[in-house]
């Protein structure tokens, strides 16, 4: 089981370049990709799905070139929770699964044991009577992962999927996802650091269409290793300008001071610092940094 995707590049009708030589491969698991907004993660996951076509570059999956004459086999082989979805809102929740579980050319005779699976894996029985309009916005996200589900598909691409979710509820929604990767690939893309590294062993991180990072989420987090400080400001005034010159990744009065969590090459001056081991989030915002100096010559 696995998606390769080779040099992969998409320039959009108003010449907005949203992926520049993107290669990948991720393989059975749960894989991650993390990027700012316009980072271009829904691009990628658009085009993986088959909804639209890179303008240059190709993709495999599952062994299969993905091309005209393979695209059904690989929308039959891949369940996609986009990131902005929606239902006819007075459909019951199992009325929206029967839909799209006719859209995805699951038999009659499935059906019921289908729908009755997907909505005990993602825990919706209490739910599946009522309207989709009378579900609250987690209920819904749950609807569209539900969906997704359906057919149990090799490959599990979702988009945000805790976007908007409350914390019991998103992980809730981890542990299914983790659950399902067990034997199945599950591509997540999200803002939520936490969400990448409560679950996946592997990422990506896309920065302007560019691929900054590709491995283990372990090998990204030393590459931050003695370049994050826990510093204590003395005088808050400058606070601006530790700012300009530091990548300041927390900040918090304490009493008349100010405690940082900075990333820096060098031990920060001015102020009162010790080095700390660095956390998925301080390893994204330090390679980011390294992406946007470098931009600016
Ligand atoms: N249909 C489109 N036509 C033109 N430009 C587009 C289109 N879709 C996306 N873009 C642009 O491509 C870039 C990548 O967008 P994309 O939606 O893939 O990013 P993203 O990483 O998913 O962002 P977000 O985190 O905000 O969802 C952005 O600059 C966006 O404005
Ligand atoms: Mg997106």
């Amino acid at each position: 089981m696995s998606i390769v995707a080779k040099n992969l590049n998409k320039v959009y009708k108003n010449r907005v370049h949203a992926l520049e030589n993107v290669n990948l491969n991720i393989e059975s698991g749960m894989f991650g990709l993390l990027g700012q907004n316009g980072a271009g993660k829904s691009t990628l996951m658009k085009i993986l799905t088959t909804l639209i076509k890179p303008t240059s570059g190709s993709i495999e999956i599952c062994g299969r070139k993905l091309n005209k004459k393979n695209e059904m086999y690989i929308k039959s082989i891949t369940g996609y929770m986009p990131q902005e979805f929606g239902f006819y809102s007075s459909f019951k929740v199992d009325e929206c699964l029967e839909y799209m579980s006719i859209l995805k050319g699951i038999s009659k005779r499935e059906q019921k044991q289908e729908i009755d699976a997907v909505v005990e894996k993602v825990n919706l029985q209490e739910h599946r009577n009522k309207k989709y309009k009378e579900l609250s916005g987690g209920m819904k996200r749950h609807v569209g992962l539900a969906q997704a589900l359906l057919g149990e598909p090799k490959i599990l691409i979702v988009d945000e999927p805790t976007a908007g979710v409350d914390p019991k509820e998103r992980i809730g929604i981890r542990n299914i996802l983790s659950n399902y990767s067990k034997d199945h690939i599950v591509l997540l893309s999200t803002h939520i650091i936490e969400d990448i590294a409560m679950t996946c062993n592997k990422l990506a991180v896309l920065h302007l269409g560019h691929i900054l990072y590709n491995g283990e989420v372990k090998n990204l987090i030393k590459q931050a290793k003695g370049k994050v400080y826990s510093c204590v400001l003395e005088n808050v005034t400058k606070s601006a300008e530790v700012s300009e010159r530091y990548v300041v990744v927390s900040s918090q009065y304490v009493g008349s001071k100010m405690e940082l969590k900075v990333i820096s090459e060098e031990k920060p001056e001015g102020m009162v610092c010790e080095q700390v081991e660095p956390s998925l989030e301080d390893a994204y915002m330090y390679i980011t940094s390294l992406a946007c100096k470098a931009a600016r010559g």
